[in-house]
């Protein structure tokens, strides 16, 4: 008797698959999207599990014990992450981010590290390497990585009140630890610019609306001249497990008249075309900024959508890519590079080098995605509604 397999319906394993455009797409670093856009950023997620859970992230009651994350055999391993990484740059990406969940908990990550800093941009230039962490592991792993190539961290951390940020992580992490991690990696020298001049550490607040708004002004006292960046968060709708609800959004404005109100700020020039945060730099007595002093960031997707020049393409843990931090869908390249037969999208061989090229730049050229811009067309609420997203733990912040 053959046995009824009902599939459950999973928005990680549904999706396009990537394909070969009918000419091959040579890979110039010239790449552009439907809209225009340039290939810049790539975010590679590098596991789906986490051993904090932010309610805005990963809340408790979905991420259980019992959630299915995905297998190991389902990853990718780091020699297809490097390979996949290498055609993203022969496009044009000049700067790679390792996320996850919680990208510290994939077993030897500095062997990645290592792989892709050997990968140089099409003018010859070492990438811009970073790495996005909760910084529970920092203590234990800013050296390996140091040594492997990598250039930066950023470290998230929701508060410096030990009740407030415990409550938020979920799993009663202390702050001490954390702050502790981002002592590790500044003493590593983890706060460098692809030239390799110190650029200094960034720390990510996600700030919601009466969970953590009074951590504001003490976070931005403890970081102002530390050489330490502070960036500000609105709190989004990304995933579908959040519940999130526009009036726990603070808008960036509002936390930079509440900062300014006490602690002086001028607004600074962007540093890099397509970059998320709009930057303030603290202010000396004659109202100008203060370098001593240092900068913070307001990073403002829901009130202030910054689609128009978004560089950034998202490669999954299991080797989908996504377009769009809010896409629904990601073109699947995994069953493309192994040439698994039968699998979606196989060419019945393993890809080669161009073929992937090609694959990847039909998948940019063919890209419209502007959620945030649409959003801000729509109801708050109503825009939530629209579609199931895949969550942010999967294709990385
Ligand atoms: P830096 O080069 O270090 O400045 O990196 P970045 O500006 O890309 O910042 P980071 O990776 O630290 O991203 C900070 C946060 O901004 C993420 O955790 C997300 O919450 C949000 N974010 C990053 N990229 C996007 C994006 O493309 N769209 C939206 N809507 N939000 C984003
Ligand atoms: N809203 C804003 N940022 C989020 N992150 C995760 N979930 C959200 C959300 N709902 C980002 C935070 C965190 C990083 C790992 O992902 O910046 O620091
Ligand atoms: Fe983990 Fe970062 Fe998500 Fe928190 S925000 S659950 S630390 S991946
Ligand atoms: Fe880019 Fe999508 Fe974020 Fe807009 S919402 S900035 S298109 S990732």
């Amino acid at each position: 008797m053959s046995e009824r397999v009902i599939p459950l319906v999973d928005h990680r394993t549904q999706g396009l698959v990537a394909t070969l455009p009918p000419q091959l797409i040579a890979a110039t670093g010239l790449l552009a999207d439907g809209l225009g856009r340039p290939l810049r950023d790539l975010r590679i997620s590098v596991t789906d599990r986490c051993n904090f859970r932010c309610s805005y992230c990963m809340p408790k009651e979905v991420f259980t014990s019992d959630y299915a994350y995905l297998p190991h055999r389902a990853l990718l391993t780091f020699e297809e992450i490097t390979r996949v990484a290498k055609q993203f740059v022969a496009h044009g990406v000049q700067k790679i981010r390792l996320t996850g969940g919680e990208p510290l908990l994939r077993k030897h990550i500095e062997v990645l590290v290592a792989q892709l800093a050997a990968l140089r941009t099409t003018d010859g230039k070492p990438l811009d390497l970073t790495l996005t962490t909760n910084g529970s592991l920092l203590r234990k792993k800013a050296r390996a990585l140091k040594d492997a190539g990598l250039n930066r961290v950023t470290v998230s951390l929701d508060g410096l009140n030990d009740a407030v940020f415990r409550r938020m992580n979920d799993v009663d992490f202390p702050v001490a630890d954390v702050l502790d991690g981002l002592q590790a990696a500044q003493e590593a020298g983890l706060g460098l610019n692809a030239q390799g001049q110190p650029t200094g550490l960034k720390v990510n607040m996600v700030v919601k609306r009466g969970t953590n708004d009074d951590q504001i002004l003490p976070m931005a006292r403890h970081f102002r001249g530390s050489g330490i960046t502070l960036r500000f968060i609105e709190y989004m709708d990304v995933g579908a497990t959040n519940g999130w609800r526009m009036n726990e959004v603070m808008p960036s404005a509002e936390v930079v008249r509440h900062i300014h109100s006490e602690m002086p700020l001028a607004q600074l020039d962007p540093s890099a075309p397509g970059e998320t945060a709009e930057r303030w730099g603290y202010a000396g007595p004659d109202g100008q900024h203060d370098p001593a002093l240092g900068e913070i960031g307001v990073i403002s997707s829901v009130t202030q959508a910054f689609c128009g020049d978004c560089n950034r393409a998202r490669l999954s843990t299991e080797g989908k890519v996504y377009l769009c931090l809010f896409a629904s869908q990601g073109h699947d390249l995994r069953g493309f590079i192994r040439g698994t037969p039968g699998a979606d999208g196989s060419l019945g061989h393993p890809a080669s080098d161009d073929e992937l090229a090609s694959a990847i730049g039909a998948i940019w050229q063919g890209r419209t995605d502007r959620y945030s811009q649409l959003r801000a067309s729509l109801p708050p609420d109503e825009a939530q509604k629209s579609g199931r997203r895949v969550e942010m733990s999967y294709i990385g912040g």
